[in-house]
């Protein structure tokens, strides 16, 4: 059986891709890295995917007049590595609805946060303006409703008393490092199915490190940690 061709998209440091190569090479990815697309000419990812010997191609959001020509672009690039999935690594243009469609159930993307809590940008210093204890990151498949596809993996992090946005950025993407390579690997081993909303995932699944239990609470000398008593008799 031919060894799934996979291309991936990014805009910047590059990091997620770098743990794609790292699956790739310890045989752990289930498929092969063809391709490396970037909208941005200075993204440091171009460097780690020419260190990994992959081929790439910088298609330049700036050189097209309009949306529509820029995704015309980037498909026909894509389509000429002839991939069986597009993943987003890091990728930082919204892509149009036909050019989301054309990939449909086959492009992922990797998000810092627990989707659908925190689409967009800025989810560390949002997660941690709402004090949440526990956050992460998503693996999905990409619909045309930005950060809204059917989630395939994710990993959770505790969010920590003293966490600034970059402590907290630097967990989640350590647990990113892991979940893509999981998702990607799954979906090479054609063991994910779309049902719906959600993503019924066959066999193994996420890595157990990927999930940190949340830090654990300290009671106050006048908080009583006994569990309420409960009445759970009932009326004849
Ligand atoms: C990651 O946090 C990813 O979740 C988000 O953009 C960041 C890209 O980081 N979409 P890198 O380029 O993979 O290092």
């Amino acid at each position: 059986m031919a060894i799934p061709r996979i291309t991936v998209l990014v805009s910047g440091r590059g990091s997620n891709l770098g743990a794609l190569i790292d699956a790739e090479c310890r045989g752990r990815l289930g498929g092969t890295i063809a391709a490396v697309l970037s909208n941005r000419a200075d993204a440091p990812a171009l460097a780690i995917a020419g260190a990994g010997g992959i081929a790439t191609q910088v298609i330049e959001h700036r050189g097209y007049e309009d949306r529509q020509a820029f995704d015309a672009a980037l498909a026909a690039a894509i389509d000429a590595s002839e991939p069986d999935l597009v993943v987003l690594a890091g990728f930082m243009r919204v892509l149009g609805a036909t050019f989301v469609e054309r990939y449909q159930g086959r492009m992922l993307n990797i998000h810092p946060s627990l989707l659908p809590a925190y689409p967009g940008l800025d989810t560390h210093r949002r997660a941690l303006a709402d004090g949440v204890r526990v956050h992460g990151c998503t693996a999905h498949f990409v619909t045309a409703d930005v950060d809204h596809g059917p989630i395939v993996m994710q990993g959770a992090v505790a969010v920590h008393e003293d966490d600034d946005e970059a402590a907290l950025a630097a967990r989640v993407l350590a647990v990113e490092h892991q979940v893509l390579p999981a998702a990607v690997r799954a979906f090479c081993e054609k063991r994910l199915v779309i049902a719906g909303r959600g993503v019924r995932v066959r066999g193994e699944v996420v890595p157990a490190a990927a999930f940190v239990v949340p830090s654990a609470v300290v009671a106050e000398p006048s908080m009583s940690t006994a569990a309420p008593a409960l009445d759970l008799t009932r009326p004849a």
